[in-house]
């Protein structure tokens, strides 16, 4: 049984990732600080799957930590999730980012190398890509010089990554691109659960579901068919699923650098997510209009044919599966809170 270390195994994509991988058969090991989630994700892991897990309440920039644990534990491949990942926070607390994400990050990579772990999957984003790329933007399209430190911090990984293996290409790094990642594991036990109040627009559609905020749609002057920003939503487990697809790859493949986008391969706008979060829940939601957000852009979605063809990746589950599955899950975290 092939034993896979999870950064940041606990968030809200880790989670997911951990449950695919369990349910794969792997031995999963999770490291993740909770600065972005809690232990009751481990419980409701061990609830869905059956199995615990191995958890280190612990931060990457612990070198000396990270050294002991690749010492006693055999680990085979690594899927790098841990980071931070609020877009706006990043633009006010950049040191806080870059310290956390690419200090995070190479102390990781020493310690891989140190203990000669040469296998690595990164959780990176569609927001790399240069915004004036002409959509669907493939591995290939342009990147940019990111709009905010946490674009930022994936591109430069990105970069140290291609850096590492063109020095030496004994390591097999895969970098998956994820468009936007939605809704969650359909029992529901699981789901996106920010500390603090959400950026994302599903948990604050969730949120505005059950009365807990007004929604505000962030401009409806885009070139759309209703004016509201176009988006690839990407349910959590297909993304999770494409996780364990590549760490097919990595496991049977040597010396080999690779990027893939996940993402459905089509866009929907805000409007179109709202509309559909109502049909298939049956309810209602309130929103009103505002004025464009800083930093967005208006289209972004993915091609994803070559996850499709190189990785025989085919996302299961589509926008009304994210919108009952995110009802479904706030639901259940509002009874049990
Ligand atoms: C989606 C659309 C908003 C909130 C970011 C990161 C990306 C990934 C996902 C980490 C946009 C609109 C939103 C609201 C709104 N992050 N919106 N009202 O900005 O596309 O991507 O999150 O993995 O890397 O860049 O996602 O969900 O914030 O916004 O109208 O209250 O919804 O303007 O068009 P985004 P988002």
């Amino acid at each position: 049984m092939s034993r896979i270390l999870i950064t940041g195994g606990l968030g809200y994509i880790g989670s997911h990732i951990s449950i695919e991988l369990i349910k794969q058969n792997f031995d999963v090991y999770i490291i993740d600080n909770l600065s972005n989630s809690s232990e009751t994700v481990a419980n409701n892991i061990h609830t869905i799957t059956g199995k615990k897990i191995n958890f280190f309440n612990e931060d990457l920039r612990n070198y000396d930590f990270l050294n002991l644990f690749f010492k006693k534990n055999k680990i085979d491949a690594v899927i790098h999730c841990a980071g931070l990942k609020a877009v706006n926070e990043s633009i006010y607390q950049p040191l806080k980012y870059y310290n956390n994400n690419l200090d995070g990050t190479l102390k990781l990579l020493n310690a891989m190398k140190f203990n000669n772990i040469k296998k690595i999957i990164f959780s990176s984003s569609a927001t790399v890509y240069d915004e004036d790329e002409l959509m669907p933007v493939s591995e290939n399209s342009k990147i940019g010089f990111g709009k905010n430190p946490y674009a930022r911090s994936k591109i430069f990984i990105e970069k140290i990554l291609s850096d590492l293996f063109k020095c030496d290409p004994s390591w097999e790094i895969i970098i998956l691109r994820y468009f936007n990642p939605a809704g969650n594991h359909p029992s529901c036990l699981i789901g996106e659960d920010p500390i603090d109040i959400p950026n994302n627009l599903m948990p604050l559609i969730a949120r505005s579901a059950f009365n807990l905020g007004t929604l505000t749609i962030f401009g409806n002057d885009y070139n759309t068919p209703d004016g509201t920003a176009m988006r690839d939503y990407i349910h959590v487990s297909d993304l999770a699923n494409g996780h364990y697809k590549s760490l097919q790859m990595l496991l049977n493949k040597n010396s080999f650098f690779s990027i893939f986008n996940l993402g459905l391969g089509y866009g929907s706008t805000v409007i179109d997510v709202i509309k559909t979060y109502q049909k298939i829940n049956k309810i209602n939601i309130d929103y009103k209009f505002g004025d464009r957000r800083d930093g967005d852009i208006g289209i972004c979605y993915a091609d994803s044919s070559n996850a499709k063809k190189i990785l025989n990746w085919i996302p299961e589950y589509n926008l009304e599966d994210i919108c009952l599955h995110s009802y479904g899950w706030m639901k259940n975290k509002l009874k049990n809170s």
